[in-house]
């Protein structure tokens, strides 16, 4: 196969988009996708500070590299879930990464913070996965706010997006579906959040990640059950073989038709935020929810009831 571009050998064959690429045209494209979703969508601008989410992953990799080489202002932030087996390759990976391409890098230990995930899994009843992703978001907002960041960004893919999507549409959610968005405006005291991956499947940032030389961490969360999303990927994957191009077109579809019409729908929070007494995260509770499951954490040598329930941060 030839390059679409320049008709040199390809190395990358998209059907999605009807072409293949050598190395250098694929780079331009994968370029050219994230500043169509950067300025399609409005997400930042080179006068932002952008606080990129690098859990060790291809995708986070990828976007932060790619922002430097557009000639963002990125800081990696990592949290270290102090997961055995897992967490420490991971870590190891990202503090790698941003040495060797000089970028600066946040690290966030959940251990040092008195909330390893695995102290956190033994004190609820019910996966740890959510709350996990609660602990995950406040450090992203926390740090984000607390160092003048105007923007986090995470490095969610095109496949990502769809999984979420097609899942909230298969429960005709209307309150996630009116909040999903590649941009999410900064409200109640969090900070701006995007997505600037939104337009490349993960095999495309697979494919950059090899052709970039970046060296990820790939081993699943340990604590990860194979969540329904994956079933949903596998869908995808069957349909996109199909017919080329589905997966764009349905996000795409959704982003310019679907999302205006459920936007009408977006529900006012009723409940009124302000900063948590401990900690001065927002929160509706007084006490934010990390500090209570810190407080629950740090109790863990003492006979309590697990807990089940925790407030929305
Ligand atoms: P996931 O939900 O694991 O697919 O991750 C989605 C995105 O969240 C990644 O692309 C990262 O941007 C971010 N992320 C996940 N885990 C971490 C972590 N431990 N530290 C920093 N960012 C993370
Ligand atoms: Fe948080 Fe798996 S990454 S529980
Ligand atoms: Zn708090």
């Amino acid at each position: 196969m030839k390059c679409k571009v320049c008709k040199k050998t390809a190395v990358v064959s998209l059907p999605s988009h009807n072409a293949g690429f050598c190395r250098d045209c694929f780079l331009k494209f994968f370029t050219r996708q994230v500043e169509r979703a950067i300025h399609g969508e409005k997400l930042f601008t080179h006068e932002d500070r952008i606080l990129v989410a690098l859990s060790g992953g291809k995708d986070s990799l990828a976007l932060m590299l790619e922002l430097s080489r557009q000639g963002y202002d990125v800081t990696g932030l990592h949290i270290d879930l102090a997961i055995p087996g897992s967490s420490a390759a991971a870590r190891r990976v990202v503090e790698r990464f941003c040495a060797k391409h000089e970028l600066p890098l946040i690290i966030k230990d959940m251990q040092a913070e008195g909330l390893p995930i695995p102290k956190v899994k033994k004190r609820l009843k019910r996966p740890v996965c959510s709350a996990c992703g609660k602990i995950k978001r406040y450090f992203f907002n926390k740090i984000a706010m607390e160092n003048q960041f105007t923007v986090l960004a995470t490095g969610h893919n095109l496949d990502d997006e769809i999984a979420r999507l097609f899942s909230n549409v298969l429960r005709w959610d209307i309150a996630y579906l009116s909040d999903q968005s590649p941009n999410l405006p900064d409200e109640h005291g969090f900070g701006r959040k995007v997505r600037p991956l939104f337009r490349l499947s993960e095999f495309e940032t697979a494919n950059y990640a090899f052709l970039m030389d970046i060296d990820y961490h790939y081993a699943p969360c340990p604590y990860s059950q194979g969540a329904s999303f994956s079933a949903h990927k596998q869908l995808w994957e069957e349909l996109e073989a199909a017919m080329p191009g589905r997966k764009l077109d349905f996000y795409l579809g959704f982003l310019e038709r679907g999302r205006p019409l459920f936007a009408k729908h977006e529900e006012v929070s009723g409940a009124r935020l302000a900063p948590c007494a401990r900690c001065g995260y927002p929160t509706s509770a007084g006490i934010c929810g990390v500090c209570r499951i810190r407080d629950a954490v740090a109790e863990l040598d003492e006979p309590v009831q697990p807990i089940c329930s925790m407030e929305p941060l």
